[in-house]
């Protein structure tokens, strides 16, 4: 049989991404990142799913260009379900369903988080084997989740307020920097000292997570500090980034190998947008030295993309799990 050919789309908060996937290959990627929220400081909904209408139909001719596909040689649309928010969801899954009906090819809902997750069978020589524990870090979601097979997902923890992204972005707030702040905050550390402000690692119950404590242990220091010199951040700023990276990293590094060694999984996978997080993915690579079997993906698939949709339509094309047109946009779509 010919590789078949998938597209997919992406729409679930500030990007709007289509790709195409011939087999295992990624013969396009295209991702406009939504740059009007930066001033907001945060995703404004109404505004995102504007910008998604707008820039569905260009970014869809741009990848399939780029791709060199013409559409009747497409096999399938894939596209993501949910979680989200329900403005942007709703225009990439209205677009899919017409694509689908208008080429009476399949039409394959997926959730965000399980792409996420399986962005890591990018390359199927070197795909995690089952079952796998996975790290699922982004901006909405921290999740650790058992994986025994391309449709047996469990979440085993979570966080219970904030997501580990959602901390990187708000503390990064309070310091002054654009959002989204994980990268900058990223950046910043690396010529920082982590050992110069010794923040508490938030307690966790079982395997799940707690970030809104850090929050505003974060905020109170600082207006401590602030007051004793308004130009404590400025002059503190890439170890004060260091220091809050590291408690970060280290809360949930500690947290899923508590998992993996009570479990007995030792096949570890990173995933979600703070995986481009370059401590947590040192400190997860140099797991392998400790005989863990471990998987990340590459940056470009690590935030927001809709290859990873694809690669999830791939998978569910080969086992039949189609969807029918009534199948629906679901902001609180679970694993
Ligand atoms: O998975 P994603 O693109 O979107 C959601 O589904 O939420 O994740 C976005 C999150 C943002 O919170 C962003 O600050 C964070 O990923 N992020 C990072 C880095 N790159 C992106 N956090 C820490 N370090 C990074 N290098
Ligand atoms: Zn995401």
């Amino acid at each position: 049989m010919k590789d078949p050919i998938i597209v997919g789309i992406e729409s679930s908060c500030d990007d709007t991404s289509v790709a195409v996937l011939q087999g295992n290959k990624i013969l396009s990627n295209v991702i406009n990142s939504q740059k009007i929220h930066q001033k907001y400081g945060g995703v404004v909904p109404e505004l995102a799913s504007r910008a998604h209408l707008r820039n569905i139909i260009p970014v869809f001719t741009v990848a399939l260009q780029e791709a060199n596909i013409s559409l009747k040689n497409v096999n399938a649309i894939a596209f993501t379900q949910g979680p989200g928010l329900m403005g942007s969801l709703l225009v990439g899954s209205s677009f899919a369903k017409s694509l689908s009906q208008a080429l009476s090819i399949p039409l394959i809902g997926v959730n965000h988080m399980q792409a996420h997750i399986f962005a890591n069978f990018y390359d199927e020589k070197n795909s995690p084997d089952f079952p796998f524990l996975c790290l699922t870090v982004s901006g909405g979601h921290t999740q650790i989740v058992k994986i025994e097979s391309i449709d047996s997902l469990e979440v085993i923890g979570e966080t219970k307020d904030d997501a580990a992204g959602e901390a990187f972005d708000k503390i990064g707030k309070m310091l002054g920097l654009p959002y989204p702040a994980g990268p900058w905050i990223d950046q910043h550390s690396k010529t920082g000292n982590k050992n110069r402000f010794d923040f508490t690692k938030p307690k966790m119950e079982a395997y799940n997570f707690s970030f809104s404590g850090l929050k505003t242990a974060v905020k109170y220091f600082l207006e401590k500090k602030c007051d004793e010199n308004p130009n404590f951040i400025q002059e503190n700023l890439n170890d004060l980034c260091a220091s809050i990276q590291k408690i970060i990293v280290e809360t949930l590094l500690e947290n899923f190998l508590k998992a993996s060694k009570n479990l007995n999984i030792k096949n570890l996978v990173l995933a979600g947008g703070v995986s481009a997080n370059s401590l947590l993915r040192n400190k997860f690579l140099s797991l392998e030295k400790e005989n863990y079997s471990i998987h990340i993906p590459p940056i470009e698939l690590t935030t927001d993309n809709a290859a990873m949709i694809a690669i999830v339509g791939r998978l569910k094309y080969e086992n039949a799990l189609f969807s029918d047109l009534s199948v629906t946009a679901n902001p609180r779509l679970k694993l």
